[in-house]
């Protein structure tokens, strides 16, 4: 007991009618387990694994686990490991975004269920994160997440290769005949080279390092390579500091504050940041009460310049970020634009902990502000007739020639229909037209895949093409680049304006004024709103009912609506509470 709290294995009992009873019983079956009356008056440290032959991305979680139990034991407390669902964006059908919330659900109600004083989350592939963080917001638990770490490159013909900004890049070169079956095939084998996530900018490593600017990760953790020694030494660190978090209860509603979300969505546009973190961190905040406000977050990137030179938006990689000191050099050069009172897992605010930072090493890899890669942030929020509550690009991976565009709108309506007719000869289909997918959105698709970037057609790539505004309600790969506009909210599906759009219509792109509009007339419009027919889109049974059921759009995070209060506050940037 600590207080009145019940505390270690006492926590959350079994109900038989008999608490006492209820704590006997526990201890005979865990007793089972080997552990010895003295372990298990220790205080308790749950360690989320992650682990799963099908995610390679977290190949290395049981060493990261026996790290974290060295560093529980060494600090005089209990680590006891239980799995949850482990999600990697290639194994999971029809997309992972559809699973994230199974996984927060579970990785939730088992920490709650399970008695642990504190619980250390292993993170790592793109919805791992995520998922981890808003199942710790709802569950309540002080709780800290390390994560697996990203990929180091492979090579090819003595070029550096990382996926998976690479994988697209090279594959477009196939589909344009630049490259041939042998060749695609020898770099197939080179993209992912070891253990550990994409190690690019994309979701897995943005998410990494808005967790660590989000002060739910210790200093430094979330640029570390997954085959560095320092990522075994941090994982140790954590579960250390995981049993003074539970005699604390430093709950992560001490930790994830608004003011720390603004700090984590500053660090998105600065570090180029992938644009499924928009809606992740849009989940996370809504678990806490808190909602993102778009506009806000894009005033914020206004005045935010791209200082980390990654793919997509730049040249380098993770590995190299981590060798220019990881994330502190650039919480350095935003520090101004920061609230440093914010309170870390660490126990220390994020000023008192940059106060202790390395200086960075490479200047080129992380910029001065007045130097930068790009001069504003990373994501720009578009509005307009085809966006009411808004649609995002990544323009500091975009083409500076395509960023003021109109064009000819040409639909695919779904993504078997995409799938059908991209690459058909007799596509009419012009390099200056606007690409359209839809019903690609959280419940058209369903799961909003990452389908946002998808391929040149084949007779235009052939001509050299290699960049065209494409346009939909789907997200995008953090890896990837082009002149694209995701997330239109509400999506085609629920009615959308994007449901709207006709073949031939003329789209304007305007990421200066922030702006996609379709040039259609008011009178036409409201005429094709009478007449638009919203597909009843449901399941008979299962998972896919509860998630059609309940799904939320793009700018709420896709979470469920029953997970989160029904009162929000308002967080992004400049209106925080
Ligand atoms: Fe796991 Fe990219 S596939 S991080």
């Amino acid at each position: 007991m600590h207080g009145n709290r019940p505390t270690g294995l006492s926590a959350g009992l079994t109900n038989y009618g008999d608490p006492q009873f209820s704590l006997f019983l526990r201890k005979a079956f865990i007793k089972a387990m080997g552990y010895s009356d003295e372990a298990l008056d220790k205080p308790i440290v749950g360690i989320v694994n992650t682990y799963s032959g099908y995610n390679a991305c977290h190949r290395n979680v049981p060493e990261i686990i026996e790290a974290v139990k060295r560093g529980v034991m060494l600090s005089g407390g209990l680590p006891i490991d239980f799995p949850v669902i482990s999600i990697h964006e290639s194994f999971a059908h029809p997309t992972s975004m559809f699973l994230r919330n199974l996984m927060a659900i579970d990785a939730e109600e088992m920490i709650r269920a399970q008695p642990m004083d504190a619980v250390v989350l292993i993170g790592g592939c793109d919805k791992t994160v995520p998922a981890l963080l808003m199942a710790a917001a709802s569950a309540g638990k002080p709780a800290i997440l390390t994560v697996t770490g990203a990929m180091s490159t492979g090579r090819h013909n003595g070029e550096r290769l990382g996926a998976c900004t690479d994988c697209r890049r090279l594959w477009g070169a196939y589909r344009a005949g630049e490259l041939g079956d042998a060749e695609i095939a020898e770099i197939n084998g080179n993209l992912a080279p070891t253990s550990g996530t994409c190690m690019v900018m994309g979701t897995a490593s943005t998410m990494a390092l808005a967790a660590e600017a989000l002060g739910m990760m210790l200093p430094g953790g979330g640029a570390i390579p997954a085959v560095h020694a320092d990522r075994l030494r941090h994982a140790e660190k954590t579960g250390a500091r995981a049993v003074a978090l539970g005699t604390e209860q430093l709950t992560p509603d001490k930790i994830m504050t608004p003011a720390a979300f603004d700090n984590a969505l500053r660090v998105i546009q600065a570090i180029g940041g992938s644009t499924n973190a928009l809606v992740h961190m849009a989940a996370i905040a809504g678990r806490m009460g808190l909602a993102l406000n778009l506009d806000d977050f894009d005033a914020l990137g206004q005045e935010t310049p791209v200082l980390v030179d990654l793919k997509p938006s730049g040249q380098h990689y993770m590995e190299d970020l981590f060798h220019a000191g990881g994330l502190a050099p650039v919480l350095k050069q935003l520090q101004d634009d920061l609230d440093l009172e914010c309170l870390t897992v660490s126990g220390r605010t994020l000023g008192e902990e940059l106060g202790e930072a390395r200086f960075w090493k490479d200047q080129d890899v992380i910029k001065t502000r007045d130097n930068p890669i790009y001069p504003k942030g990373s994501i720009r929020v578009l509005r307009g007739n085809l966006a009411p509550r808004g649609a995002i690009i990544k323009q500091s991976a975009a083409s500076p020639t395509l960023m003021e565009h109109t064009g000819r709108a040409v639909i695919f309506e779904t993504l078997a229909d995409l799938d059908r007719r991209l690459d058909a000869d007799d596509l009419d289909v012009a390099a200056t037209d606007v690409l359209v997918l839809r019903n690609a959105g959280p419940k058209g698709a369903p799961g909003m895949p990452e389908a946002g970037y998808f391929p040149i057609p084949k007779k235009l790539a052939r001509q050299g093409v290699r960049d065209m505004v494409r346009l939909s309600d789907a997200r995008m790969s953090g890896t990837a680049f082009g002149t694209i506009v995701l997330h239109t909210c509400p999506e085609s599906a629920a009615g959308g304006p994007l449901a709207l759009l006709e073949n031939g219509d003329q789209v304007r792109l305007s990421v200066a004024e922030g702006r996609i509009d379709m040039l259609v007339d008011a009178d036409e419009l409201a005429r094709r709103q009478r007449n638009l027919r919203i597909p009843n889109i449901a399941a008979d049974r299962g998972f896919l009912k509860l998630y059609l059921q309940t799904v939320l759009q793009a700018d709420e995070g896709c979470d469920f609506d029953f997970l989160r209060p029904n009162d929000l506050c308002t967080v992004g940037g400049k209106s925080s509470i």
